[in-house]
């Protein structure tokens, strides 16, 4: 995917992809070997861990050792005629732009969100797909077997980064702030409980969202997979790695991806997700205001008690 072949809304100003999620963790070959299970591949880098996808040269995910889990900083990719005028925007805002942080060189654009959350907008090929993700649900005719045998199970390996949630203290305020700053749009959203945000240069309905809470934090991060069969597959493939708790299967309705959520050691979750909806660039979705039982499932078990818990701001308590 080059930079001239994507997609992109002319005459609008705005981020084209989340570009990457970075994690610090307590202890990075336990973070790597849940990511590995997960079907990511981890390399080396520095001190660091990098989370790749199967055939592609793009980092989603960095993880980064720290006295406990919590999220590190988001980064947003932007095209790069559209890198001088983002920190134009920026600085006009009156947002404060910071130095890269330590470890972290880059000549990107680095600053704080409402909840302080360190945020990066950098120039970048677009990430984020330019057209709906296949969706395979196949069948066999009759007389053929469908399904292989347990013992010829495929491995799971997620083809991309669909998208993260992160925890916020003020949904409306992130809200105003991801669309005057980096230019995303409100997808769909839950009075002031969750809300889902896409880029305008054609995305996934959320590349970004957010769950009110009293702390900022990462939920989860979300991984496209090419069937409800391979979530599936995924949820088994982590439950024999002894990763097994979690939330699914199920359907989401603000979204409609299939869905399988893995804890991690920490408390947030991975997500397996199949057949979320696609915002093409010259399409204006309808943003609406659901009740409660249209935010989170369709079809699927009920959501387990502590699914929605911030465990980053327990932590940060019990350490303040
Ligand atoms: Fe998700």
């Amino acid at each position: 995917m080059t930079q001239t072949a994507s997609s992109r809304r002319p005459g609008v100003l705005g981020v084209h992809s989340l570009d990457h999620f970075c994690l610090s963790v307590p202890d990075l070959p336990v973070a790597g070997a849940f990511y590995a299970a997960f079907g990511l591949e981890i390399r080396a880098d520095g001190a660091k861990l990098g989370l790749y996808t199967a055939g592609s040269a793009h980092r989603w995910g960095v993880l980064t050792e720290g006295p406990r889990k919590q999220l590190h900083h988001i980064s947003f990719g932007a095209f790069a005629e559209d890198f001088p005028r983002l920190r134009d925007r920026i600085e006009q805002s009156g947002t404060l732009r910071l130095d890269s942080p330590p470890g972290f060189d880059s000549d990107g654009l680095w600053f704080r969100d409402v909840d302080r959350t360190l945020l990066e907008v950098r120039v970048a090929e677009k990430s984020s797909p330019d057209r709906k993700a296949s969706f395979e649900n196949s069948s066999v005719p009759a007389g053929e077997r469908g399904a292989p045998y347990r013992s010829n199970a495929p491995r799971i390996r997620p083809r991309r980064l669909s998208h993260v949630l992160l925890f916020t203290g003020d949904i409306g305020k992130t809200i105003t702030f991801y669309q005057n700053i980096l230019g995303l749009r409100l997808s769909d959203h839950c009075g002031n409980g969750i809300a889902f945000m896409h880029g305008i240069h054609g995305s996934d309905h959320h590349v970004i969202a957010f769950a009110r809470s009293t702390a900022p934090g990462l939920h989860h991060c979300s991984w496209d997979v090419g069937s409800v069969n391979e979530i599936g597959l995924g949820a088994m493939q982590m439950a024999t790695a002894g990763f097994g708790a979690g939330w699914g299967m199920g359907r989401h309705v603000l979204g409609s991806n299939y869905f399988h959520y893995v804890r991690d050691p920490w408390g947030s979750h991975s997500e397996y997700s199949a057949d979320i909806d696609y915002i093409p660039a010259d399409v204006d979705w309808h943003s609406s205001d659901h009740p409660p039982e249209d935010a989170m499932h369709l079809w699927g078990p009920e959501m387990p008690a502590d699914f929605v818990f911030n465990y980053e701001a327990t932590e940060a308590k019990l350490r303040s």
